[in-house]
C-alpha cells in the first residue's frame, strides 16, 4: 500500500474473527465441538436438495428468494415479504450496520454478546459500545443506560454466546419498550430452536417498527458450511437492507438445501431433543466435577473453572484425546470453555476425559 492511500475510518481497528480450532497436531481424527455444529450434520432432505439443484449449477439463482421465503413464512407463520435472506445471518446482520449506522454513531452490545458485533459495527463506521451484563444474564437496565444521542442500533443475542442464558420475553419487551423509536433492536436469535417456547423475538419484529430478528441455517439445520440466515421485521426496514443485499448473494444449492432443510419440521424436532438431553447430561456431570455452569438454552454449555490457569489444563487434557472445544477469554471469560452438545458417544468422550483430568488432578 501506498502512502497515500488510506482506508475508510474504523476498517484497521477491526480485529479479525478467530474461528474455532479445527485440528490438533498429532491428530487425524479429532472431535471438534468448538463451533456449536449440529452433530448429526446436515439433513438428508437438504442433502438431497443440494445434489438436485446441483445439476442446475449454470443458471444464475433467483434473486429473489422468494421460494425460501415462501418456505419460511409458512413453518414459521410469517410474512414472507417481510423476511430477506443473507449469505449466513452475519450477512444480514452486517446489511443492518450498515444501513442504518455509520460515522459517529453507536451501536450498542452486552459484554459477551457475539463476537462478530464489533467487527460489523466497525466495518459499517460506528463505534461498538459494550454494555456489562449481570451474572452473565443481559441486563435490560444496563442497556437502557447506556443508550446516547448517538445510539442507533441494539444488538443482542438471545440466548447468549457463549453464556447459553436467554433473556426472557417479558424482559425483551420491555427492552424494545425502552428504546427510544429511532433505536434499532435487533434480536439475534441463532440458537432460538434449542430454547423451549421461545420464538426467537419473532413476536416482537412483527409488531414493533424498530425491531428485527435474525436467525440461521448454521446451528440445528446442520448447513453452517453452506451460509444461510435470515432476518425478519418491519417492512420499512426490510426495504432498506434488500438494497444493500446483491442480488445473486445466495447461489441455487444454498436456496434448495435451506429450503428442504426448513420444511423437515422433524429433523429439527429431532435435533433438539438429542441436543436438549445430552445438555442436561453434560451439565449435570460438569457439575458433579465441581465446575460451574449455567443453564444453557442452546447447543453448547460454558463451563467455567477455577481461573484460566486451570481451564487451560482442562483444555489441555480434551486436546490430548483429541478433542476441540472453545476458548472463550475474548468473550470476557478467560476461565471459561464452551463446549458444544455433540451427540451421546461425544458427549460421553468429553465427560469421560474431564473426569479422568479431575481425578488425575486430584
Ligand atoms: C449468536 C450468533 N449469531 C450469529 C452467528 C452467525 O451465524 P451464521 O452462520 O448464520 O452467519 C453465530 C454463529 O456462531 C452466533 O453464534
Amino acid at each position: 500500500m501506498t502512502s497515500d492511500i488510506r482506508p475508510q475510518p474504523g476498517i484497521l481497528d477491526i480485529a479479525l474473527y478467530v474461528g474455532g480450532q479445527s485440528g490438533i497436531e498429532g491428530h487425524a481424527d479429532v472431535l471438534k465441538l468448538s463451533s456449536n455444529e449440529n452433530p448429526l450434520g446436515p439433513p438428508p432432505s437438504a442433502q438431497a436438495a443440494i445434489h438436485e439443484a446441483v445439476t442446475r449449477a449454470h443458471r444464475y439463482p433467483p434473486t429473489d428468494h422468494a421460494a425460501l421465503r415462501k418456505a419460511i413464512g409458512e413453518v414459521h407463520g410469517l410474512d414472507p415479504d417481510r423476511i430477506l435472506c443473507g449469505v449466513g445471518s452475519d450477512e444480514v446482520l452486517q446489511f443492518v450496520c450498515l444501513g442504518f449506522s455509520g460515522p459517529g454513531d453507536e451501536i450498542l452490545h452486552t459484554e459477551h454478546g457475539f463476537s462478530m458485533y464489533p467487527i460489523l459495527a466497525h466495518m459499517a463506521g460506528a463505534t461498538p459500545v459494550a454494555v456489562p451484563e449481570r451474572d452473565r444474564v443481559v441486563d435490560v437496565d444496563a442497556i437502557l443506560g447506556a443508550v446516547t444521542g448517538k445510539t442507533r442500533i441494539v444488538l443482542l443475542t438471545n440466548p447468549g454466546n457463549p453464556t447459553g442464558t436467554i433473556l426472557p420475553a417479558a424482559e425483551l419487551e420491555r427492552l424494545a419498550d425502552g428504546l427510544p423509536e429511532n433505536v434499532i433492536l435487533v434480536i439475534d436469535a441463532a440458537y432460538a430452536e434449542y430454547a423451549d417456547g421461545y420464538d426467537g423475538g419473532a413476536a416482537l419484529a412483527g409488531s414493533r417498527p424498530n425491531v428485527l430478528m435474525t436467525r440461521t441455517f448454521s446451528k440445528i439445520y446442520g448447513l453452517g458450511g453452506l451460509r444461510i440466515g435470515w432476518g425478519y421485521g418491519p417492512r420499512a426496514l426490510i426495504e432498506v437492507l434488500t438494497r444493500l443485499r446483491q442480488p445473486f448473494n445466495l447461489s441455487g444449492v444454498q436456496l434448495a438445501a435451506a429450503e428442504a432443510a426448513v420444511r423437515d419440521r422433524d429433523w429439527v424436532a429431532t435435533c433438539a431433543a438429542l441436543n436438549a438431553s445430552q445438555r442436561q447430561r453434560l451439565a449435570g456431570a460438569l457439575r458433579q466435577l465441581g465446575l460451574a455452569c449455567d443453564e444453557s438454552h442452546t447447543n453448547f454449555v460454558l463451563a467455567r473453572f477455577a481461573d484460566a490457569d486451570e481451564m487451560a489444563a482442562a483444555d489441555a487434557a480434551l486436546q490430548a484425546r483429541g478433542i476441540i472445544v472453545r476458548r472463550v477469554a475474548g468473550y470476557g471469560f478467560p476461565e471459561g470453555l464452551r463446549i458444544t452438545v455433540g451427540d451421546a458417544e461425544q458427549t460421553g468422550a468429553v465427560i469421560e476425559a474431564l473426569t479422568h483430568w479431575r481425578e488425575g488432578a486430584a
